[in-house]
């Protein structure tokens, strides 16, 4: 702000404190359970339910990281690479729901995540639970924000935002690719075409719009 600008602060308390006053007094900063500085408390509600939410993130890492294991062990190289980086985003997921707490003066809860299940009776039981994950993380995703939106957490909405546009964007995908395994059922050569296709990155439908990229 420019000197000689009056301030605008429509509580009017905040912006005095930046103005010379002939006192020493120190700000009141509330801090958050790390001592840090806090700008906006978070509803409790809200708070447990972004904890339960990057406790699923980590969750879908180990399944997808699993489920790479699986595909790999019956050398089906293409789906075990894209379940790898499936499960490398979802962890990236996670970080970033801990960075956003540790932004708002949180402190990040780590829960224990458990063994991921590594049996399956067919390639379309795999999938199918895996779209099926997708659905529930975009369901947690949608009461993060109800939660938001009913206590005027307008930080959480803006942080939420580009992560629900990707999630809707995974569970597409992953309607994509279990409805073409659906299609290849038990044939090894279809199945081996789909392999080839996630080798080569190719896992998204195609889009007819500008939105998102078909590349
Ligand atoms: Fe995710």
């Amino acid at each position: 702000m420019k000197a000689g600008i009056t301030c605008c602060d429509p509580r009017g308390n905040v912006m005095s404190n930046l103005q010379a006053s002939g006192t020493t007094t120190t700000p009141n900063v509330a801090v958050g359970p790390a001592g840090r500085a806090l700008a906006q408390p978070m509803d409790p509600a809200l708070l447990d339910a972004l904890q339960q939410h990057l406790t699923m993130e980590r969750r879908a890492s180990a399944f997808y990281f699993a489920n790479a294991l699986w595909f790999g062990e019956r050398e089906l190289r293409g789906f075990s690479k894209f379940f790898h980086g499936e499960s490398q985003s979802e962890s990236t997921h996670a970080a970033s729901f801990a960075d956003y707490l540790v932004a708002r003066g949180q402190t990040v809860q780590l829960e224990e995540i458990g063994a991921p299940r590594q049996s399956w009776e067919s390639f379309e039981e795999v999938m199918a639970a895996s779209f099926l994950l997708e659905a529930d993380v975009t369901a947690s995703l949608q009461q993060l924000y109800s939660l938001a939106e009913r206590s005027s957490d307008t930080r959480t909405t803006v942080f939420l935002d580009p992560i629900m546009e990707g999630q809707i964007q995974s569970e597409h995908e992953f309607a994509h690719l279990l409805g073409r395994v659906r299609f290849a059922g038990e044939q090894a050569a279809a199945l081996l075409i789909l392999d080839a296709e996630l080798a080569e990155g190719n896992n998204n439908p195609y889009y007819l719009g500008e939105r998102f990229s078909n590349g």
